[in-house]
């Protein structure tokens, strides 16, 4: 990939608390224009990795790049390029949410008043009133409009949707589209795999500051069990030699499984068998989650 089609290059970086390895060699690439889904439970390492990257904390080895400027060295210039949404943050509790807007804007230099305007409608943000009279969704509302309303080339957000409700969420992801539309490239750290699924191009699985997976929604289903239900006239065919197939379990006329990899080994068996119905469900985010953390079980395969 061209260099400059690279927003977030990350090599090796690793943060160690004491024995704690908080994030562990991590490599990792973010192209221009896309939105990555940075996920894993918490603990996982996503702050730490965002920190890092934004040279908010000094990795205990690795570099981090942003559009191909060292986030360490030059933590300026590449501050330029981007706006952040800190998982939380401390406001000035006597100024209203407007003049904290201002004062944002201020920091990062570069507003478009307009779009931000649209924002605060969208959000429903009560601008007038103080900061400290506010709850903890119009706070991370400030910190989604003053970062939205930049433009920036790039969004790095953590855990954006943290205290939002679930029309705020709506608005939300209208906004990160329209971010997307609009040539910004967003990294999204998150623990909600409904919104990735919604929004990420790619996604990122981190556990224990590992990367564990690194891919597209549907490389990764990959990895996941489809679940087949189906029926016969007579007794169900035997399917439990064909490759991929486990939990095959039949009950009367009825055969449940889950099948790993490709479905059509099973599916010829199936067919010549006569089904009266079949049913496939395609595995939700959530069901990939535990079959990669499920049952102890870390999928180590390589993907992407
Ligand atoms: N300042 C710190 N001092 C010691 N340990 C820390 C510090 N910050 C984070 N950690 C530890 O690093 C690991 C990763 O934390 P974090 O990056 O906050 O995870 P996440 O954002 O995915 O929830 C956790 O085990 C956490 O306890
Ligand atoms: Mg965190």
């Amino acid at each position: 990939m061209n260099k400059n089609d690279i927003a977030i290059k990350t090599t090796g970086l690793t943060k160690r608390y004491g024995s704690v390895v908080a994030l562990d060699h991590l490599d990792l690439e973010v192209h221009r224009g896309e939105i990555l889904g940075y996920l894993g439970p918490n603990g996982a390492g996503k702050t730490t990795t965002i920190r890092s990257i934004l040279g908010l904390i000094k990795p205990t080895s690795g570099t981090a790049e942003i559009f191909g400027i060292d986030s360490q060295q030059n933590k300026v210039l590449a501050h330029s390029r981007l706006a952040y949404v800190p998982g939380e943050s401390i406001f000035w509790p006597s100024l209203t949410g407007a003049e904290t807007l201002h004062l944002l804007g201020k920091v990062h230099g570069q507003i478009d008043p307009k779009y931000q305007k649209e924002l605060i409608k969208r959000f429903k943000f009560e601008a007038n009133k103080k900061v400290r009279t506010y709850s903890k969704g119009n706070r991370q509302k400030i910190n989604l409009i003053a970062a939205l309303s930049t433009r920036a080339e790039l969004l790095i957000m953590d855990e954006p949707t943290t205290g939002l409700d679930p029309i705020m969420e709506q608005a939300f992801k209208q906004s990160v589209l329209e971010a997307q539309a609009n040539n910004q490239t967003v990294f999204l750290s998150s623990h909600i795999l409904e919104e990735a699924e919604a929004l990420c191009d790619r996604v990122a699985i981190l556990r224990s500051g590992k990367l564990v997976e690194l891919g597209t929604l549907a490389q990764m289903r990959h990895l996941s069990a489809v679940s087949i239900q189906a029926t016969f006239e007579g007794v169900p065919p035997n399917i439990s030699h064909i490759q991929g197939v486990s939990n095959a379990i039949v009950t009367g006329h009825q055969l449940s499984c889950q099948v790993r990899g490709s479905i059509e080994p099973l599916l010829s068996v199936l067919s010549a068998a006569h089904p009266k119905t079949l049913l496939s469900r395609e595995p939700s985010l959530e069901e990939l989650f535990l079959s990669i953390y499920g049952d102890g079980e870390v999928n180590q395969q390589a993907i992407g």
